[in-house]
């Protein structure tokens, strides 16, 4: 018998934020569930930990208010009905990011006006933004893609010269900061997700935060079924759904908060280490953090060059992939604006509302239209990333990385 000399190498498997295996969930999270189930009070109008999360969220975002509710989605829709646009106003926002960051502006009859990202962090920019301000914008929307924040200062100046109110989309993006200031607590509105895969998590649910009364108010309302909790004389004062968060939600979510500082280090210390590992390879850049800025990685994504790496994302997921490290090439595939919901004005009924009050500029949704959005798209890699990965993990991940690179090296 003929034994190869060849050792056989063992694959190894990531932790995944899917699983008990990249997640934090544990004795603290049952404990304050005991608690709850103990109280019999599962509703946050009536117990404790709804208010307790609220107020120790915005402490440690460095916000006045704070208000739970039930999904990033529903995060986004509030902020919103915050700012109250007419039919047809306009919200700017990032042609890549998650579809419940889109919906909410057309169920409140907004027109979403796409702005282009830089492509190669995948952030819309403040001059990217300018381009699509006109006098019916309403508000405009940032989005920290994969925990690395926009450019905040510029953003803010510009939006500030216009009067538009910002709403920073910090689903992925928990204790990421410019300069000494969380995301979230930057621009007029934060919204942040506790869907299963973020830094912190519910399963489902969300967060919104507001330093500015007015706008805070107003999103404790739409949350509420705009009912005047604690007037004088209470009433429904306008059109809004229930999207209150229970008290199971917030125990779990209390337990995950204590945990958050600590996630995000690790993500970023790992993240750190997978630069100095993977950043020397010729055709694949590390991600790009501004000085200003920290990246918490809730992904992290590298930039390959299909002129210098044979199919560029797309071949190194596929080798990446028989050795058991799932990447994502292209992130969402698509610009959002392609999604058939924008493509065929899918909304309500036949009618083509809001796009039928539109612009036709302000509706210009062709991918030639924004070819630094399809780059960006086409180079991106986006790798899972994890508190729970070890030393190992990245040194596992950046060895295949740059393995992959070399089969695919085009010479
Ligand atoms: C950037 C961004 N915005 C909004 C959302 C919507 O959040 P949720 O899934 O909790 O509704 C997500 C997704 O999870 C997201 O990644």
């Amino acid at each position: 018998m003929v034994t190869s000399l060849k050792t056989v190498e063992k694959l190894m498997t990531l932790p995944s934020d899917q699983d008990a295996s990249g997640r934090t969930l544990g004795a603290e999270e049952l404990a304050n569930l005991g608690e709850v189930i103990a109280s019999g009070t599962l509703s946050t109008t009536k117990g404790t930990f709804g208010k307790r999360l609220e107020e120790a969220f915005a402490g440690r975002i460095g916000v006045a208010h704070a208000y739970a509710l039930t999904s990033g989605s529903a995060a986004i829709h509030v902020a919103i009905g915050a700012v109250n646009p007419n039919p047809g106003d306009e919200i700017i926002t990032t042609s890549v990011t998650d579809m419940g960051a889109l919906s909410p502006i057309v169920y409140q009859g907004a027109v979403p006006v796409f702005a282009e990202v830089d492509p190669q962090t995948l952030n819309v920019t403040a001059s990217t933004i300018e381009e699509k301000i006109s006098d019916r914008t309403k508000a405009i929307i940032v989005t920290h893609l994969f925990g690395n924040p926009c450019e905040m200062n510029e953003i803010m100046e510009l939006a500030r010269s216009h009067g538009i109110p910002v709403i920073e989309d910090a689903a992925q993006s928990f204790l990421a900061s410019v300069e000494c200031d969380f995301v979230g607590a930057i621009g007029d509105i934060g919204c942040f997700s506790f869907q299963q895969g973020k830094h912190m998590t519910t399963g489902e649910g969300g967060i919104v935060t507001s330093n500015d009364e007015e706008l805070a108010r107003r999103m404790f309302l739409h949350i509420n079924k705009a009912w005047g909790y604690g007037d004088q004389n209470p009433d429904h004062y306008f059109l809004a759904l229930n999207y209150r968060m229970s008290e199971l939600q917030a125990a779990v979510a209390m337990a995950q908060l204590e945990k958050l500082d600590e996630c995000v280090e690790t993500r970023i210390e790992n993240a750190n280490r997978l630069s100095e590992l993977v950043g020397d390879i010729d055709g694949i850049e590390t991600p790009r953090v501004a000085d200003n800025a920290r990246h918490v990685y809730w992904r992290y994504c590298l930039n390959i060059d299909d002129t210098k790496i044979r199919d560029g994302g797309v071949g190194m997921a596929a080798v990446l992939k028989e050795k058991n490290i799932f990447t994502a090439p292209r992130y969402i595939q698509k610009p959002s604006f392609m999604c058939q919901v924008f493509q065929e004005k899918n909304t309500f009924g036949d009618s083509g509302f809001p796009f039928n009050l539109a612009r036709p500029e302000a509706i210009d949704y062709r991918a030639e239209a924004y070819p630094m959005t399809v780059k960006g798209l086409n180079d991106i890699l986006v790798l899972p990333w994890n508190e729970m990965f070890t030393d190992e993990h990245v040194e596992y991940i950046a060895k295949h990385v740059r393995r992959a690179a070399k089969m695919l090296r085009i010479s």
